[in-house]
């Protein structure tokens, strides 16, 4: 078990298109178990691989904090193969401190990907879970919830975050999960 640090924004790691796991082995399986403890450690509901530095397609979900372990998924390569509707609610994030928004995604999605056991999984989604999918799979090619608001929202953020800066850093998102 390993808590390791999540990279914040405006870290450039967040930008980057993370690559396919080619081979899904003991050390994507220890990767994914340190995601899922850091994930739980920050109290947040769902982490990708890229917020702690890996660049690979793999990210975790728990979107039950009640019942850790209960809805946990561990999905490597991951893919929106089907979506339909549309759905807004508000979204924090497990890289960007102090902030949230509402976002509006597909209100249902169908994702295929790979467990750990090398076999395929399907995995069909409304609600939370659809959310926390596209938001996971959104930061394996580089993409935050912020560019999914209005350019003006999110300077007026960036500005926020840098006077915050200088302050010790507090992260308070009110009951708005982070995924
Ligand atoms: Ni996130």
């Amino acid at each position: 078990m390993a808590i390791v640090p999540i990279y914040k924004y405006p870290s450039k790691v967040l930008k980057k298109t993370a690559g396919k796991v080619e081979n899904i082995n003991g050390s994507t399986a220890g990767m994914l178990n340190d995601m899922v403890d850091t994930m739980y450690a920050a109290n947040g509901i769902g982490l990708a691989a890229p917020q702690v530095g890996m660049l690979e397609r793999a990210i975790v979900i728990d979107y039950d904090p009640e019942n850790r372990g209960k809805n946990l998924f561990k999905i490597i390569n991951p893919a929106v193969v089907e979506a339909e509707g549309e759905a807004t609610r508000e979204e924090g994030c497990l890289s960007v401190v102090n902030y949230s928004a509402e976002v509006t995604r597909a209100a249902k999605v169908l994702v295929r990907g790979w467990g750990i056991d090398q076999k395929e999984v399907e995995i069909e989604a409304d609600d939370l879970l659809a959310v926390c999918l596209q938001h996971e799979i959104d930061h394996l090619d580089g993409t935050l919830f912020l560019d999914h608001i209005s350019r003006l929202k999110r300077e007026l953020y960036r500005k926020r975050l840098k006077k915050q800066s200088a302050q010790a850093p507090s992260d308070d998102r009110g009951k708005v999960p982070a995924i």
